[in-house]
């Protein structure tokens, strides 16, 4: 049986998506624990930098009872050209899932092609979906029985978006995107979703009604040497306090994090009384135990 592989959230239905949010929400009010991967193994491939995907994920394992290797991607053979298909064939017969968080979501596809075991995307240059699954689940933590209509996205159309856009189109709400033009999100996804997407001509048309109003850096990893362009491409791309009260009644200000203050957000937009952001970076851990139970549970 080939393994479910969790690289975007394209073959992935509303009543699992659904399941994977409660399940998380489940796990986090009964602080649960079990031993149900006593023996299993997950191994982590990181080329960029991270402190939320790891660190959850290490900790989610550990509280299932198993145990996780590291793999800095410099200090894999693949670094000195080992093929990525002959990688996957490998650590996948020795572990039991594996994350990847790399550049590529093209070799992302072709390591998982290539495995035996469940591949999760830890972020690629084209979707950041665990990340959309911390979010979900904050917003329904807070507004429990709500139903989500309208998400506002300010800034660079990029991986994050990119996994609110899939998000949307499955869970049915509006993402109202007010970027610069040329940063849109992937053109594929804007075609192919079209219905679920509204490009804002203006920061206030994405606010109204917002539920959840969020962004994102504005110089994603491996973007950084044209950082200095983008500042000035960006520079009215930002949420500040006043943009709360613009938004929908009771509308929650999220951030995938690490945010950069003085960018795409103000100095102290993070501490506003309607951010949920340290609740959403947290809830990163309890997603992904219940993503984990979700994709190895036998
Ligand atoms: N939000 C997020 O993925 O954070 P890290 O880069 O720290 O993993
Ligand atoms: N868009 C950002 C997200 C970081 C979690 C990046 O790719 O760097």
């Amino acid at each position: 049986m080939r393994p479910k592989h969790f690289l975007n959230f394209e073959n992935f239905s509303r009543q699992d998506l659904s399941h994977i949010i409660d399940r998380a929400i489940e796990i986090k009010s009964k602080s649960e624990t079990s031993n149900v991967f006593d023996k299993k193994t997950l191994g982590l491939i990181f080329q960029k930098p991270s402190t939320r995907t790891r660190v959850s994920f290490e900790v989610a394992m550990n509280k299932l009872g198993g145990n996780t290797i590291f793999l800095s991607s410099s200090e894999l053979q693949m670094s000195r050209g080992e093929p990525i298909a002959d990688t996957s064939k490998v650590l996948s017969s020795m572990v039991d899932a594996v994350v990847i968080r790399n550049d590529s979501h093209e070799e992302l596809k072709l390591f998982s092609e290539n495995s035996s075991v469940p591949v999760i995307n830890g972020l690629t240059d084209l979707f950041h979906p665990c990340q959309i699954l911390a979010d979900l689940m904050t917003f329904k933590e807070k507004n429990e029985g709500e139903i989500l209509n309208k998400v506002c996205w300010i800034g660079d159309g990029n991986n994050v978006c990119n996994s609110y856009i899939e998000a949307a189109s499955i869970f049915d709400f509006e993402i109202s995107i007010f970027c610069p033009k040329g940063c849109e999100p992937y053109q594929p996804l804007l075609n192919k979703a079209k219905d679920f997407i509204t490009l804002a001509s203006s920061k206030n048309e994405a606010l109204e009604k917002a539920q959840i109003v969020t962004t994102d850096v504005w110089t994603s990893m491996n973007n950084e040497t044209s950082a200095k362009e983008r500042r000035k491409t960006f520079k009215n791309f930002f949420v500040e306090e006043e943009d709360m009260g613009l938004a929908g009644d009771n509308a929650i200000f999220l951030h995938c994090l690490p945010a950069h203050r003085g960018e795409e957000i103000s100095f102290t937009m993070l501490e506003h009384a309607q951010s949920m952001v340290w609740d959403q970076a947290e809830n990163r851990l309890h997603a992904q135990q219940s993503l984990l139970e979700f994709l190895l549970a036998d």
